[in-house]
């Protein structure tokens, strides 16, 4: 081939690259984030609070520092880069482990009710066992607590958000039931140490999102690739520990610190093209209630198209028993209400169908949930492949809660949009505009929802897509040793909502 000719082509291909990046751009411009309807009353409650939150491995970096122990993030990402989109690693990150500071003026310029940070089990108990107790872990949150309360900022605390220590790790981590003991002398520390001052905890951060990509899928930390097995029995410990922690503070700390306890789930909302009402309770008894149900309804056991599913479908594989097992009659008191909140993160939404032969591999909770997915063409997408703008999911959700679940307290712990971390993010303010309208509707329909917590206040280390999403209010300079953090149009408009407890269309100087 001639070098003309090449060049041509070259340049032919370059062209139609462009015109069809710049065909999607604008497809995704025609798409709309927004919720049209207003239920009600324009104004949120005079006691809804809102906050930001964060995770500590994706915004602490000081990873081996003043005696912090390895987690199973910090071994992946060492280990397996290629794992990783960018390769990068939570080593420094945002340094909020240094520069706690950058953070604490952005949630007083917010003016947030309330800050959401976890807690890294391994830089407070090294070996994850309380034999080895750090001092100076345990010092950086009571630095946080006390200067959260001095400025009026109230802390709500997660105990455990993916970062397990490496030491469990080494033997069976969430699939070994010895994690109960180990996670409640750790939470029993915390509320020694800090529950004089914390009066909102939440024990675990989405457990389906680390079980089943960390025991199944094999994609996250530890990797195992033990689908519907060794994921099922991580689900299994998670809600145990959780119960424990639950009622240890109900039995020794609740009568003077007077605080309350939840758990995380994460759950799409779902809608039936054909109007299946059972296909979506189905959907949403195989997300949220795996462990809502249990947590909130009547039994203190698993949902029960659950229980027979996979007992049926492990009676076909040959199995002595199923890998769904039933819990136990006299844990069942034990688990049933141990929580005083649902702390629900929600993100977007899908139509759902029954899929028939089910998809999968098999064993799996694919396989098992026998569901399949769609989108709506209409719906506008984020920089992540899976966040679709969706807020009447975020409505429909809350309110499949009130009819379920006997209207519990729901704080919204997460909710927010990607994109490439540009300061003038207006689909970000779209997305937090559509999405507080749908909880505003939502409270206004009776659904008891207290709190509107965003993610993230500062863009941070997206796990496996590392820093190439950014979730951020704020924007961080990660290459920078300063790493400032720079508010966005976002955190403007967010700032405007909190001071006026409405939805404002429109923020002078956007
Ligand atoms: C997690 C966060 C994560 C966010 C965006 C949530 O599922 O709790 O850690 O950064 O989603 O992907």
């Amino acid at each position: 081939m001639s070098r003309k000719l090449i060049l041509i082509l070259s340049l032919l291909l370059v062209f139609l690259l462009t015109a069809v990046k710049a065909h999607n751009v604008s497809k995704n411009e025609q798409k709309v984030c927004a919720l049209q309807h207003r239920s009600g009353s324009k104004h949120f409650p005079s006691n809804f609070k809102f906050g930001a939150s964060t995770a500590a491995y994706q915004i602490e970096g000081g990873w081996n520092e003043d005696g912090r122990g390895p987690s199973i993030w910090d071994t992946f990402t060492h280990q397996h880069p290629e794992m990783i989109d960018d390769h990068s690693t939570g080593d420094e990150g945002p340094d909020s482990y240094h520069k706690f500071d950058k953070d604490l003026e952005a949630l007083k310029e917010l003016k947030v009710h309330f800050y959401r940070f976890s807690i890294s089990w391994s830089r407070i108990l090294p070996n994850a066992d309380i034999s080895s107790k750090n001092q100076k872990g345990i010092d950086y949150y009571n630095m946080i607590i006390n200067k959260l309360l001095e400025n009026g900022i109230e802390p709500v605390v997660t105990m455990f958000h993916y970062d397990l220590p490496e030491s469990l790790n080494l033997y069976g981590g969430f699939t070994n039931l010895e994690l109960i003991k180990y996670f409640t002398n750790y939470a029993k520390l915390l509320f020694e140490t800090y529950g004089d001052r914390v009066k909102v905890w939440i024990t675990f951060n989405e457990p389906y999102d680390y079980c089943i990509p960390g025991y199944g899928d094999g994609n996250y930390p530890p990797m195992g690739h033990d689908h519907g097995v060794a994921d099922y029995l991580c689900m299994d410990t998670t809600l145990k520990a959780h119960a424990e922690v639950y009622r240890l503070y109900r039995q020794n700390f609740f009568e003077k610190q007077k605080g309350k306890i939840g758990m995380t789930l994460s759950t799409r909302f779902y809608f039936s093209k054909t109007n299946n009402s059972s296909i979506i309770d189905r959907a949403m008894q195989y997300s949220l209630g795996w462990l809502a149900y249990p947590l909130f309804g009547e039994t203190g056991n698993y949902p029960q198209v659950m229980l027979d599913d996979i007992a049926k479908n492990s009676e076909e594989e040959g199995r002595a028993w199923s890998r769904l097992r039933s819990i136990a009659e006299n844990e069942r008191d034990i688990i049933k209400h141990s929580a005083d909140f649902l702390g629900l993160n929600y993100y977007t939404s899908r139509y759902v169908e029954e899929a028939n032969p089910a998809q999968g591999k098999k064993p799996s909770w694919q396989y098992d949930s026998r569901l399949k997915y769609e989108l709506d063409v209409k719906w506008k997408r984020g920089k992540s492949n899976w966040l679709y703008c969706v807020p009447e999911g975020l409505e429909g959700l809350l309110n499949w809660i009130k009819n379920n679940y006997n209207n519990i307290e729901v704080i919204i712990t997460e909710n927010g949009w990607s994109d490439d971390g540009q300061l003038d993010d207006m689909e970000r303010i779209d997305y937090l505009k559509a999405h507080l309208q749908a909880v505003l509707n939502a409270i206004n329909m009776g659904c008891n929802v207290t709190r509107y917590t965003h993610w993230s206040l500062i863009d941070n280390f997206e796990w496996q897509r590392g820093y190439t999403e950014k979730f951020g209010l704020y924007y961080v300079n990660i290459s920078s040793a300063g790493k400032e953090r720079i508010a966005k149009y976002s955190a403007r408009y967010y700032k405007s909502v909190i001071e006026s407890k409405i939805i404002p269309d429109f923020v002078a100087g956007n």
